[in-house]
């Protein structure tokens, strides 16, 4: 196939390298039901291959993260809730301190942009337009991008001083899953950089990969009957604290774009300020309490909605009593629950939005890529 570029303005052709890049999958290869579901099942794998980074470009990033006077992220959607735990882990790891911008309102922060900011542009495609208009901005102010993508060669890469690639091949399905836990894996490596640990954070990583696993098999069943169950609820809630806030959020807007179900994800301690006048009886509450250190206290929070008749589904490695539905996930160090905590979540959605009819790959409205403003 010959294609050919021309310069809207002079009509002139241009001059353009063309990139071939190689999709190793093809839409025929599917044996699962949907190509969510192929890519949630895929998740172990995704863990080891994206573990799969040069430890030297590592290490050069994880200096850039130290010496910067401000780390932002800017990312949009599910990419922003990895950003999210990365925030944290940079915080706990690093002992540094970042935000997290959303790419589209990161224009309203240029001004404090400047040679003494590293951006870390998050992002599947690599091509969202809020992100790209965000980091182009950032480098006319002179600060450094770092790219954490799936997509080779993407224009998200092609703009950044360093990249670090997913190596999860194609996701498909319009609902983010295996890129998530992709972005996730490299957040811990570029945290673990920071302290000259990479080896140590790799072996970790590999023996999550057989828990993530486990997660799935264990809970497959308890999901399948959940959904039936609950598919015709109107409102679910998602709380979390600490790290896992990040899951509750991913959570929710994984049931939303897949069953259009009106979902939230917030901080546990946040329920008390306004959400909690909105439970009733039967209303889904999700509760992701690892037993770390926000056990105690995100436990009761959802007691303050078990008390006004919430419908309790624990995520956690310990069942309690107050849960009505309990979705099982193997003990692991604190910082790395929500690579086991997200898997439930993501089965939950996948399973409502086909209990629903829906087609849980190709959701209404969403395209797989938003290229526009
Ligand atoms: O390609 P990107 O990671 O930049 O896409 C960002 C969002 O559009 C994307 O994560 C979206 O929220 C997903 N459909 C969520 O599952």
């Amino acid at each position: 196939m010959t294609i050919k570029i021309f310069d809207v303005e002079t009509g002139k052709e241009k001059n353009k390298k063309i990139e071939e890049i190689e999709f190793k999958e093809k839409e025929e290869d599917l044996k699962e039901e949907h190509y969510m579901l192929k890519e949630i099942l895929e998740q172990p794998e995704t863990i080891k291959k994206a573990a799969e980074q040069n430890e030297q470009k590592l290490l050069e990033t994880a200096m850039e993260i130290l010496r910067a006077k401000n780390v932002i992220f800017t990312a949009c959607g599910t990419a922003r809730y990895a950003a999210i735990v990365g925030r944290y882990l940079f915080s706990r790891i690093a002992k540094k301190f970042s935000e997290v911008i959303m790419a589209h309102e990161f224009q309203y922060f240029i001004d404090s942009v400047d040679k003494d900011t590293l951006i870390i542009a998050v992002s599947q495609s690599g091509e969202t337009a809020d992100v790209l208009e965000g980091v182009k901005k950032a480098k006319e102010n002179g600060a450094k991008i770092v790219a954490i993508t799936n997509v080779e060669n993407s224009s998200l890469a092609r703009m950044s001083d360093f990249v670090f690639y997913l190596n999860c091949g194609p996701e498909i399905a319009v609902a983010s899953t295996k890129a998530f836990t992709g972005q996730l894996v490299i957040l811990y490596l570029l945290a673990f950089a920071t302290i000259n640990k990479i080896q140590a954070c790799k072996i970790k990583l590999k023996n999550l990969a057989k828990k993530v696993e486990e997660t799935i098999i264990k809970n497959e069943e308890t999901l399948k009957k959940l959904a039936v169950k609950l598919k015709d609820r109107g409102d679910f809630y998602y709380i979390a604290r600490g790290i896992d806030f990040a899951i509750a959020s991913e959570g929710a807007l994984k049931l939303k774009e897949t069953s259009y179900i009106h979902a939230e994800g917030m901080p546990a301690g946040e329920l008390k300020h306004g959400t909690l006048s909105l439970i009733e009886d039967g209303t889904p509450v999700v509760v992701i309490c690892p037993k770390d250190y926000t056990y105690e206290e995100t436990l009761n929070n959802a007691q303050e909605t078990k008390v006004r008749g919430a419908f309790l589904i624990g995520v956690s490695d310990e069942e309690n009593e107050l849960f009505d539905s309990w979705l099982r996930i193997p003990e692991t160090e604190e910082i790395f629950y929500p690579l086991l905590t997200v898997i439930p979540l993501q089965l939950l959605a996948y399973y409502i939005s086909v209990a629903r009819g829906n087609n849980p790959d190709k959701p209404r409205n969403l395209a797989k890529s938003v290229t526009v403003k």
